[in-house]
C-alpha cells in the first residue's frame, strides 16, 4: 500500500481513538509492530482557536513514524486552517474524520454527519487536500443508517477529491458500535475505487486480520479496540499476514511489563498527575483474566505515586510467578484453579508478600 512516499506491504495500522491513541500508546503500539499509527481526532475549531489541549495532541516523536494526525470539523474554512496548522507539526499525513458517530461531533455537522451532506464532504476533502503539501486521507463509515448505505459513492467522491487512501469502518452511523462490522461493504468500497482502502472493524486477533484481508481485498487493515490493553496484536497480525507465521500469546509477565511501560510513558508525556490518572482505565485490560486482577486493579487505581504503582505491578508479577511455580498458572496467564471461587489475593506492598485468603 502506498500513501505519498510511505510504501508498506499489507500494513497493520493503529486506528485513531479518542483518549486512547496518545503519544504513550502510539509509541507502545509501534514498539509492538504497528506499521502506522494515528493520533486521536482533534477538533479543527479547537486547533484554530489555539486551545492548549488540542495543540498538545499535535505533538509527535520521530520514533512513531509513520504517524497520521486526524482532524474533524464542519466547515471548509476551519478544516483548511486547522490542516495548515497540523501540517506544521510535520505528521507523515493528515486524515479527515468522516465517520465519528458521537453527538458532540456528528450532532454538530462533523464526522459521520457529512455522510448526509455529500457535496460538503467533497468540498472539505478537496479544500484540505489542496491546502497542504503532505498526503491527505479520510476515515469513514459505510453510511448514515441501513437505509442509506452509500460507501461506494463516498469512496469515489473521496478519490475525486484527492484523498490518497480511505479507511472504512464496516458499520453505519446508527450502528454506533453495535452488531458486527459488515466486511462485505468494505469489499464493495475496494471494488468501487482505485485508491488504497484500509479495512476496519472487529479485528480482535491475528486470524481476524488475515480474514479481513482475504474477505475485503483491502490494501491495509486498521485495528482499534482489539489493541487496547493488547498491543501484541500488531506483531501477531503482521507475522501471520506477511509471513504466515503465528506468534505465541504474550506471557503474563509480558502483559504486566507492558502495563508498566505504558504507565511510565504516560507519566513521561503527560506528567505525573495526568499520566497516572489517565492510566487508570487501562490496567484491567492489560491484566484481564489473571488471578487476583480485581484486587490489584482496585489498588492501582487508588495510587498516585508511580513508584508505588511500579511496586504493585512488580508484586503482582511475583505473585503470578508463585502461582506458576505451584503449577496453578500457565505462562500464558491461564489460571488452572478457577473452580476455587474464593480465591482472593491479599498483596501487601510493604512486605511485598501475597497471601491467598
Ligand atoms: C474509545 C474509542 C475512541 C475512538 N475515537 C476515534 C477517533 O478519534 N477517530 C476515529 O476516526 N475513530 C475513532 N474511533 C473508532 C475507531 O477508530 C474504529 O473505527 C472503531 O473502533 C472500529 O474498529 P475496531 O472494531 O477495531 O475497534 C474510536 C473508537 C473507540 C472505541
Amino acid at each position: 500500500m502506498r500513501i505519498g512516499t510511505i510504501e508498506i506491504d499489507r500494513p497493520v495500522i493503529l486506528a485513531p481513538m479518542e483518549d486512547v491513541t496518545d503519544r504513550a500508546f502510539r509509541q507502545l503500539c509501534k514498539l509492538h509492530g504497528a506499521d502506522i499509527v494515528y493520533t486521536e481526532f482533534i477538533s479543527a475549531e479547537a486547533i484554530r482557536r489555539g486551545a492548549e489541549k488540542s495543540i498538545r495532541k499535535l505533538a509527535m516523536a520521530d520514533h512513531e513514524r509513520p504517524v497520521a494526525v486526524q482532524i474533524f470539523g464542519n466547515t471548509v474554512e476551519s478544516m483548511v486552517e486547522a490542516a495548515a496548522i497540523a501540517e506544521s507539526y510535520e505528521p507523515d499525513y493528515l486524515d479527515i474524520n468522516f465517520g465519528c458517530p458521537v453527538k458532540k461531533v456528528a450532532g454538530r455537522g462533523a464526522g459521520a454527519a457529512l455522510l448526509r451532506e455529500p457535496e460538503k464532504l467533497s468540498a472539505i476533502a478537496s479544500a484540505v487536500a489542496r491546502a497542504v503539501s503532505i498526503p491527505v486521507t479520510a476515515k469513514t463509515r459505510i453510511g448514515w443508517d441501513h437505509d442509506s448505505i452509500n460507501i461506494a459513492e463516498t469512496v469515489r467522491r473521496l478519490e475525486d477529491a484527492g484523498m490518497q487512501a480511505v479507511a472504512v469502518h464496516g458499520r453505519t452511523r446508527s450502528d454506533m458500535y453495535k452488531g458486527k462490522a459488515d466486511w462485505s461493504r468494505i469489499a464493495e468500497a475496494k471494488a468501487a475505487c482505485s485508491i488504497p482502502i484500509i479495512a476496519n472493524g472487529d479485528i480482535w486477533n491475528a486470524d481476524d486480520a488475515v480474514a479481513m484481508f482475504a474477505q475485503t481485498g483491502a490494501d491495509g487493515i486498521m485495528i482499534g479496540r482489539g489493541s487496547i490493553g493488547n498491543p501484541f496484536i500488531f506483531a501477531q497480525s503482521v507475522s501471520l499476514v506477511r509471513l504466515g507465521v503465528p506468534l505465541p500469546a504474550p506471557t503474563y509477565r509480558e502483559r504486566i511489563r507492558v502495563a508498566l511501560d505504558h504507565m511510565r510513558l504516560s507519566v513521561e508525556y503527560k506528567g505525573e498527575k495526568y499520566g497516572i490518572l489517565e492510566m487508570r482505565r487501562h490496567y484491567s485490560t492489560y491484566l484481564k483474566g489473571l488471578p487476583g486482577v480485581s484486587k490489584v486493579r482496585n489498588e492501582l487505581v487508588r495510587e498516585l505515586d508511580p513508584a508505588v504503582i511500579t511496586e504493585l505491578l512488580q508484586g503482582f508479577e511475583a505473585h503470578c510467578g508463585m502461582l506458576e511455580r505451584e503449577g496453578r498458572l500457565t505462562e500464558s496467564g491461564e489460571y488452572l484453579n478457577d473452580h476455587s471461587p474464593r480465591l482472593i489475593l491479599n498483596y501487601q506492598p510493604n512486605t511485598k508478600q501475597s497471601t491467598i485468603v
